[in-house]
């Protein structure tokens, strides 16, 4: 089988790794992919939001299967491009339909998706650009700390927690008023719940669907979760305090709901289901929902991934995932970020990256790099995620630390905390 995997980062970098050990393979392709992703298949020059140049390179490359790693395709209706399309109706595409994709593309319908199913998940209310003042009412029966959602994709910064009543209904009307532009014109105004976050991940063909292992990943720029948001400086897998009991709880409230309202509700909905979670007193809700796998998760639960990747996508595509046997490397896997200085504001990019000249243990998966004369440079925020996996977490993390040892950019910043906070549980 021919396989595209659209998109850039260290998450298609670790997809591609993995459909690349697949005996069903016969040849890959990653668009636009990155350095990383060129020694393991071909890098074709396209941008997965441009469908008839994804189009023309399926039909071109006589592809089979594609992955959609990333989510501005899929909320911008790529699944229903294919499916639309008589010369790609042959071509299994894995990810949801546009209406499907508004579980990650709209915090209102996945809100009232979860209403309808009765799946636990902070209280809330709506409003819309024309209701601010009612939105600033509502703000006031709510306690703070005050959780303000755009509805819609607004680059992983559009949600806002004010401790302040006033600066919560000024944000609110700065919101509505289209900060994000039309992502903003509609907002979630929610609960602030407490707890540990951890997320969980499953495939599924929109009937049934499998577990992937658990993980949590650290989003703050700074050690200790302080600072900045970003795209994400480290994940861990497993997550040690989310025993047999508390993921039976998991599935039981939240997975199987989730899958039975997408069959109930006919959805077209065949891949990832990323579930973004809080464990607040023991009880699981959902944070959020994403269609898509997360980014840095998939490079620790990928490779942890013992079953072929392949096969349990074309499992999904063809409606058979209840067929598929998902097996788990009983080791632990530790990821750790290596970004650019000033990330995630300014930074710049083009710094030369030395890496390690002997091949070690630990897999190098390439986020923001380029090559240029011959050498690897940096060309974004996230640069490297360093993977290790091994028999206890503590060993994974002090793998990928040593690992980082090697490795070297002019600027490199890197968090020497992640895990710690987990790893304090197992103790
Ligand atoms: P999201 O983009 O929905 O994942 O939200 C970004 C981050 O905001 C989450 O990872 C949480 O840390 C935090 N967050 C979102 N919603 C809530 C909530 N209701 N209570 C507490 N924290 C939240
Ligand atoms: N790491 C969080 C995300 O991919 O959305």
């Amino acid at each position: 089988m021919n396989v595209l995997v659209l998109g850039s980062g260290g998450r298609e970098h670790a997809i591609a790794w993995k459909i690349a050990q697949s005996s069903l393979l016969s040849k890959l392709f990653i668009a636009p992919g990155n350095p990383g992703t060129a020694s393991l298949g071909q890098n074709l020059n396209l941008s997965p939001v441009d469908f008839p140049s994804v189009k023309r390179a399926v039909l071109e490359h006589q592809i089979q299967l594609v992955v959609v790693g990333p989510e501005q395709p899929l909320v911008d209706g790529i699944v229903d491009f294919f499916r639309a399309d008589a010369e790609l109706a042959h071509v299994k595409i894995i990810g949801p339909s546009k209406h499907a994709a508004q579980l990650e593309g709209s915090k209102d319908f996945a809100k009232a998706f979860m209403r309808r199913h009765r799946i636990p998940t902070a209280k809330y209310a709506t409003f819309d650009h024309t209701q601010i003042t009612e939105g600033q009412a509502f703000l006031e029966t709510m306690q703070p700390p005050f959780v303000l959602k755009a509805d819609g994709l607004a680059a992983g910064k559009g949600v806002i927690i004010l401790d302040d009543l006033q600066e919560a209904k000024e944000q609110l009307a700065t919101l509505l008023n289209g900060q994000f532009g039309a992502a903003s014109r509609r907002v979630v105004i929610e609960e602030f719940l407490r707890g540990i976050e951890v997320s969980v991940f499953a495939i599924t063909d929109g009937k049934s669907y499998k577990l992937l292992p658990s993980a949590k990943d650290y989003k703050r720029i700074g050690e200790g979760d302080q600072g900045l948001n970003t795209g994400g400086m480290g994940a861990v897998s497993p997550v040690p305090f989310v025993d047999d009991a508390l993921m039976d709880r998991i599935e039981k409230e939240i997975v199987v709901p989730t899958v039975q309202g997408i069959r109930e509700e006919s959805m077209d909905y065949v891949g990832f289901i990323f579930f973004g979670l809080m464990i607040s007193d023991g009880h699981p809700f959902v944070i959020e929902y994403n269609c898509r796998m997360g980014d840095p998760e998939t490079e620790v639960v990928i490779p942890r991934l013992k079953s072929d990747l392949l096969s349990l996508l074309e499992g999904a595509a063809l409606g058979e995932i209840s067929e598929q046997d998902v097996q788990v490397d009983a080791r632990c896997a530790a990821t750790v970020m290596l970004v650019s200085g000033g990330y995630p504001g300014d930074y710049t990019t083009g710094k030369k990256i030395h890496l390690p000249q002997e091949v070690t243990d630990s897999i190098i998966f390439h986020a923001g790099t380029k090559l240029q004369d011959e050498a690897f440079v940096t060309a974004g925020g996230r640069v490297l995620a360093i993977t290790s996996l091994a028999i206890g977490l503590n060993n994974a993390l002090e793998k990928s630390y040593r690992e980082i040892g090697n490795i070297n950019f002019d600027g490199m910043v890197y968090r020497r905390d992640i895990g710690k906070d987990v790893l304090g549980e197992l103790a």
